[in-house]
């Protein structure tokens, strides 16, 4: 990680936390032509901006927006409707809130066991100790990969999502090595199903139906290969930035260990603030043009999640984080119809997460000398070392 981490969408440095980046943006160039190496094209960070690009696939698509080591469009991801709400159809009772209510023991067991391995050190990197861990076994024990393989699938989500090349084509070498990786491991794991069906969403997927007809092997592939990277990224980010907020802010940390009850309505004002997946990508079909600014058709346009988060024009008291807000229209989860499929799974994690942890570490803090670095795009916290006095 270098002192200097430009952001894919801007080419500024999101190294630390972004809000006052957003806010230059928003006054200064709230469209923004972008001529990075990483990217050419757009970006938008006004709220009213954004969520029009969200709600108009029509003009805005997300076919070709994502280019991450896939061989085929993600499913759902970058299918534009009218089929992509087939997938939807299929995808969504899998998330409901019903299933993921089944999921909420075992889950709050898990980060117990977690928190056992370092409660008495009075010390650990909350990243590796539980940021990661936790929604990582979550999921691949719902979506049937083997569990006791977490860490290799770890790096291949960290392979596509931040490879360690020396320049951006030694990176788009590596995410194309790495997607060959994934697509391998979920190959095979679909010829274990196809042999003997288990209680898992691979079985769940083959025998799946669309306006009646089964889905092809490729399209379990490319269901596949996007939930491996936001199963295995988003809580994590997620995680890591709330307790980076928290670490830092005595009296927000102090109420949630004091009064659990709050911690649903933090969940939601922390997913606004931090907004851990800070952007998403669009090609623009057409000419077009947003707040007065024309828009080429065939332009990738990176739309700010984390500026219109924090918008003065549209939130009051933008930059307060206020645990107390009765409404909270965030779209830390995106908005549209590409909308994020696993926000009820998402909010069942941090919550139990949050609850567990205030419950049994009720004060803690940054270990003296550390800052927390965020990495870009996704906003993990690798370095976030807590301390705490048994
Ligand atoms: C706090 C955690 C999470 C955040 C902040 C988040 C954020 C997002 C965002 C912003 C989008 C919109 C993408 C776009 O418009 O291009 C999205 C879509 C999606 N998310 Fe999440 N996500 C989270 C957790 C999860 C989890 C745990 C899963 C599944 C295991 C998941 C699966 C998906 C899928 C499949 C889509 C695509 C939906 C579609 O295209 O219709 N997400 N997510």
């Amino acid at each position: 990680m270098t002192d200097e981490m430009p952001d894919t969408a801007t080419g500024l440095d999101i190294s630390g936390p972004p809000q006052e980046m957003y806010k230059l943006l928003r006054d200064h160039m709230p469209v923004m032509p972008i001529d990075h190496e990483m990217m050419q094209g757009t970006s938008v960070a006004l709220h009213d901006d954004v969520v029009f690009v969200l709600q108009h696939p029509e003009i805005f698509s997300s076919d070709g927006a994502a280019e991450i080591g896939q061989v085929r469009p993600l499913i759902p991801l970058e299918i534009d409707p009218p089929g992509h709400s087939k997938y939807r159809k299929l995808l969504d009772p899998l998330f409901a809130p019903r299933r993921v209510a089944d999921l909420e023991s075992s889950t709050r067991e898990l980060v117990n066991q977690l928190i056992d391995a370092v409660i008495d050190d009075g010390a650990c990197n909350f990243h590796e100790a539980i940021g990661e861990p936790l929604p990582s076994q979550v999921f691949l024990t719902m979506f049937g990969l083997p569990v006791e393989r977490t860490a290799e699938f770890v790096a291949l989500k960290d392979g596509i999502i931040r490879p360690d090349g020396t320049d951006v084509d030694d990176e788009a070498r590596l995410r194309e090595e790495t997607g060959q990786k994934i697509y391998s491991v979920l190959q095979e794991a679909i010829d274990e199903r196809l042999e003997e069906r288990r209680d898992d969403f691979i079985s769940q997927f083959l025998d799946a139906e669309v306006d009646g007809h089964r889905l092809t092997t490729d399209d379990v592939l490319d269901i596949g290969f996007l939930f491996f990277l936001a199963g295995l990224d988003t809580v994590t980010a997620s995680l890591d930035c709330m307790l980076a907020h928290l670490a830092q802010n005595p009296d927000d940390q102090r109420r949630l260990s004091e009064n659990p009850s709050d911690i649903p309505a933090a969940v939601e004002e922390l997913l606004r603030w931090e907004t851990p997946v800070s952007g998403v990508i669009r090609v623009a079909v057409q000419d077009t043009e947003l707040s007065g600014c024309p828009i080429a058709k065939g332009d990738k346009v990176a739309v700010n999640l984390g500026s219109a988060n924090t918008d003065e024009r549209f939130w009051d008291d933008a930059d307060t984080v206020d645990f107390d807000r009765e409404v909270n229209k965030h779209i830390a989860f995106g908005g549209g119809v590409h909308r994020c499929l696993g926000s009820h799974l998402a909010r069942m994690e941090l919550r139990v997460c949050l609850e567990e942890w205030h419950r049994r570490v009720p004060s803690y803090q940054l270990k003296p000398g550390t800052t927390p670095q965020y990495t870009m795009g996704l906003r993990n916290v690798d370095n976030l070392e807590l301390v705490w006095e048994n």
